[in-house]
């Protein structure tokens, strides 16, 4: 099996190097790369797919900063949405399978119910708008696909939130941290362990084909995530001088930024875990291997 992977350096394409090589030939991609990797170019883009044929092409490339997008809105499209369409038109064209990340951002965030992959979206700014684009100009374009919403994803290499949270807690008494969004917190190697497994089950199985939610299990907010990271921390190393004190709750409010953000970013993952045989593991799971990993 041939499959090529585009944005190798990012949180999940990093972890798919690594969780998809074991499934054949692997050839990685990115903007600086000869031929053309670069989602900013579509019609390269759908040119390399042409150009190497592969049997599954991993698109883990995205425009993510959510509010740099409200200000880069054509950018964010293309990459986002017509880059996809393109890849998607050339995949059907030389028969090769689309897997491709989209997000909890599509939804708008009311109530409290763990959102399921057929209920009506409603996003709340330009990136969740040009992933919902993406996903339907895939889901329109007759390519086999697989397209995966996931949400608040971290991974061990680069910044992340758990970091964040880990370096104030050294600099400071008080923290505060929103508690008025709910979501979980998904580990970029699961992400990539689950696609590896499920491109091997599509492959003979054609009519996996399609949208799902693919999150660790469970639920908290980014101060329950916040709190548990820095009790697990204290645990791991009671010899650090931590200076945090108190770890406030604070609404959305408190944090205006560019971009509105979802309130509710639950996604129920049964579709997943049913069509692929999958058990997904709860959040704290993956978070308190992060831990382990980068507190020494
Ligand atoms: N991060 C989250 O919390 C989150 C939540 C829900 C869904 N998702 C989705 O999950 C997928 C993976 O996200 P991630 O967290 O791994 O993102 P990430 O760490 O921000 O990585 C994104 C990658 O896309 C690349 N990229 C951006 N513009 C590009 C362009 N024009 N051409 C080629 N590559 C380009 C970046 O390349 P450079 O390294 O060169 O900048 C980077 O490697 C995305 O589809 C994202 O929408 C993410």
């Amino acid at each position: 099996m041939k499959i090529l992977l585009l944005g190798k350096n990012g949180q999940v394409g990093w972890e798919l190097q690594r969780s998809l090589s074991i499934l054949g030939e692997l050839v990685v991609l990115d903007r600086q790369s000869e031929l053309c990797g670069d989602l900013s170019q579509p019609e390269g883009i759908a040119d390399t797919v042409r150009a190497l044929r592969p049997d599954v092409i991993v698109n883990a490339a995205a425009h993510t900063a959510v509010d740099k997008a409200e200000s880069e809105v054509d950018l964010a499209r293309i990459v986002n949405a017509i880059a996809p369409m393109a890849l998607a038109q050339a995949a059907a064209e030389v028969g090769a399978w689309l897997v491709h990340y989209s997000t909890d951002y599509v939804f708008d965030g009311s109530g409290t119910r763990a959102w399921q992959e057929g209920e009506a979206t409603g996003p709340l700014g330009v990136y969740g708008q040009t992933k919902l684009e993406g996903e339907q100009a895939i889901a329109a374009s007759g390519c086999s696909h697989l397209i995966f919403r996931t949400s608040w994803v971290y991974a061990a290499r680069g910044g992340n939130f758990a970091k964040t949270m880990l370096r104030l807690a050294q600099e400071r008494e008080r923290l505060t941290v929103i508690d008025d969004q709910h979501g979980a917190p998904t580990g970029a190697d699961m992400i990539a362990d689950v696609t590896a497994h499920a491109i091997r089950a599509a492959i003979k199985k054609p009519e996996l084909s399609g949208l799902y939610h693919l999150v660790a299990g469970g639920e908290t907010s980014w101060h329950g995530y916040a709190s548990h990271v820095i009790a697990r921390a204290r645990h791991l190393r009671p010899d650090i001088p931590w200076k945090v004190g108190e770890i406030v709750p604070v609404p959305t409010s408190a944090f205006p930024t560019p971009a509105k953000r979802p309130l509710n970013s639950r996604l129920n993952t049964q579709k997943l875990q049913q069509a692929f045989g999958l058990s997904l593991p709860h959040w704290q799971q993956g978070v308190n291997r992060l831990l382990a990993e980068i507190t020494y």
